[in-house]
């Protein structure tokens, strides 16, 4: 059966820990290699990945376009904007093609339901690069910066600030399946989608809404944040309001354990969501976040080719 990359859920408490240690595995094992380097085995030699954006991106794209090199494949990179999908093409049609074409498509986009129909008609592995729902692969790099940053999973605190968006989705789903809990600190009317928190909880993780942001963060292992206007998202004056006490700056850090780090998907609206002083300070591991986007999607690469 097609191993498709649409959810954490997809994949499974025992299968994303197996990813995990993959990740770690294969990033030692190539330390000190130039990064265009194929790493010594070359498990997807030959393999072409399609990636189609219909949104912007720099990590998610670059990390696939390197991580696949390193497998010793080749990827494809797709802007909407100049492909025939952008002109009406179906999502059908643009599915039975890729796949007769590359081993494997990854597809950012809006509507996630465009993601499920591109699965639903493709023959190779589908891989979610980010829709409206969700962010899954952000969330396997996040997951693995924190065992590097030797924060055990089950039963950490993680404090989510700010908008209850897709990434804060997927962080809730990877709760449910590796058991730690979630405290989110979100302005009433911005809250994340309640479906992901039952699943979460039914998973049994606690999973906590707040409205006052010091509260969310006392006593956290982990402090994470995003972005106030997503991609797409109108810019809202009366949104932002609501999101300033929520910014993670010098004194909400402090209201977590000394030694919490900061986790932030990027691109940082400095100023924003987050302080200049805590993105460039000690507590912040986000270049570490942004670097395992490439060990992380290998991994991923690795699981929906069936071999993890
Ligand atoms: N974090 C993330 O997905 O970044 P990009 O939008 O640059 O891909
Ligand atoms: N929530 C952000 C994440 C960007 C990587 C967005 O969807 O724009």
């Amino acid at each position: 059966m097609t191993r498709h990359f649409l959810s954490l859920s997809d994949v499974g408490g025992d299968a994303l820990a197996a990813i995990l240690g993959d990740a770690m595995d294969r990033k030692a094992a190539r330390r000190g290699l130039p990064k265009g380097q194929p790493d010594a085995d070359a498990p997807l030699k030959g393999r072409v990945l399609a990636m189609v954006f219909e949104k912007n991106s720099t990590r998610t794209r670059v990390s696939f376009d390197i991580g696949i090199r390193q497998l010793g494949g080749s990827g494809i990179v797709l802007d909407a904007g100049t492909t025939q999908l952008g002109r009406g093409e179906t999502i059908a049609d643009t599915a039975r093609v890729l796949s007769r074409m590359a081993d494997a498509i990854m597809l950012r986009t809006d509507d996630h339901a465009k993601l499920e129909e591109l699965a639903h008609y493709a023959s190779v592995p589908v891989i979610n690069g980010l829709t409206d729902l969700s962010h899954p692969c952000q969330i396997v790099a996040d997951l693995q910066t924190l065992l590097e940053h030797g924060k055990a999973l089950p039963g950490l605190e993680v404090a989510w600030l700010g908008d209850g968006n897709n990434v804060l989705n997927s962080f809730v789903e990877a709760a449910g399946l590796m058991k730690f809990n979630v405290r989110i600190g979100v302005p009433e009317g911005y809250d994340s989608d309640p479906a992901f928190i039952a699943a979460a909880r039914a998973g049994g993780a606690r999973i906590d809404t707040y409205r006052n942001a010091a509260d969310a963060v006392r006593g956290a292992d982990v402090v994470v944040t995003d972005t106030w206007i997503s991609m797409g998202q109108a810019h809202a004056e009366a949104k932002l309001a609501a999101m300033t006490p929520f910014q993670v700056n010098s004194a909400l850090m402090a209201e977590a354990k000394p030694d919490a780090v900061l986790l932030h998907c990027l691109p940082a609206h400095r100023g924003e969501e987050v302080t200049d002083e805590v993105l460039d300070g000690p507590q912040s591991v986000v270049w570490d976040e942004a670097e395992n986007r490439i060990h992380a999607q290998k991994s991923i690469l690795r699981w929906a080719f069936g071999q993890i």
